[in-house]
């Protein structure tokens, strides 16, 4: 492993402070890229120092420059902008969420490097819900802004294996919850933990089923996935288990003692289940924390850094 040295950009955000983390405590030479200055997430995750470099991902030439410096062997891609934002300036969202990407397969052509890239449940649109666990290789037919760059990213992993060499997994996420996980709609079931941690009560602010994916395990699997890009461009729905958001209130109440309830009347636009045993063959299996466990880690944490 001492031969690997990872970069992870987005590395400020909830599951890049976790990658950079898990990637510390195992003693792997890491280096994140971020745009932003707010460590608090990386704290929440770790003690030990994580060297982020600020940067933008749409600067092709500083990226390029740090790859090098460095010697990186591994790059998890993770870097993007959320629906608000791209709606706000889609000409900018596009930029960062594809161009982005696009200089992270670039950069990784001449060198050698194995990228794992953040993809996202949101490929998927409500005219895609099949009754049951969506399959892999469904053809997704994305409903936002967010959800087409994310799919143009898997298309242009595709073409950057066909054409240039570069192998790559993507992965879907879909609801990842977990110390540092605040913000987006999907990190309400998060925010409720943390609103909890302080003794207080709160709304969940969409219902019914959806996997929930703990950030440390999510963290885990894109570390696992660019290990394992060594030829191909997969793309993978991360998996894990589907529960009602009001089994996650009721996790919650157990571990607090607080009032949550639920927004029935608001459902994500996505179908709620994805099969995600297409991933564990490419990757091998994944260990889920299970939920009661992943509240109860989540809210400790919470308290113990505000107390
Ligand atoms: N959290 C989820 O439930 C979820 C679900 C599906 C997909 N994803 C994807 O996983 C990835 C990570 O998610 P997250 O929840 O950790 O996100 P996050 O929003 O917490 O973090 C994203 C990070 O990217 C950084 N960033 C934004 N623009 C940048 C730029 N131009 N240059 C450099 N850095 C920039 C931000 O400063 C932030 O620290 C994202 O690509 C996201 O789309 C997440």
């Amino acid at each position: 492993m001492s031969d690997q040295r990872f970069l992870v950009t987005g590395a400020m955000g909830c599951i890049g402070a976790w990658t950079c983390a898990l990637l510390a405590e195992e003693g792997v030479d890491v280096v994140g890229y971020d745009l932003g200055s707010n460590d608090s997430r990386i704290r929440l995750a770790t003690d030990r120092p994580i060297e982020v470099v600020r940067g933008d991902i749409t600067d092709r030439d500083g990226l390029g420059r740090l790859l090098d410096e460095r010697g990186i062997t591994h790059v998890v891609h993770l870097a993007a902008l959320l629906l608000p934002m791209i709606k706000a300036n889609p000409p900018h969202g596009t930029a960062v969420n594809v161009g982005g990407t696009v200089n992270v397969f670039d950069l990784a052509k001449t060198r050698g490097i194995r990228v794992a890239y953040a993809s996202s449940a949101a490929v998927y649109g409500p005219d895609d819900e099949t009754g049951g666990p969506v399959p892999n290789d469904v053809v997704p037919h994305p409903a936002t802004f967010y959800g087409v760059h994310k799919r143009a990213c898997e298309e242009l992993a595709r073409i950057f294996w066909q054409e240039e060499g570069v192998p790559s997994i993507g992965i879907r996420p879909y609801v990842v919850y977990g110390p540092g996980r605040d913000a987006g709609l999907t990190a309400s079931p998060t925010l409720a933990m943390a609103a909890a941690a302080r003794g207080e009560d709160f709304e969940i602010a969409f219902g019914g089923r959806s996997q929930m994916q703990f950030a440390p395990d999510t963290a885990r699997v894109f570390i696992r996935s660019a290990r394992a890009a060594t030829e191909a461009a997969g793309v993978y729905n991360l998996g894990g288990a589907a529960v009602s958001m009001t089994d996650v209130a009721r996790e919650i109440e157990a571990v607090a003692g607080t009032t949550v309830t639920v927004d029935d009347g608001t459902v994500l636009p996505f179908p709620a289940e994805f099969d995600g045993s297409a991933l564990e063959e490419r990757i091998g299996p994944i260990s889920w924390t299970p939920l009661a466990e992943g509240v109860r880690q989540t809210v400790d944490r919470l308290r113990a850094a505000s107390g």
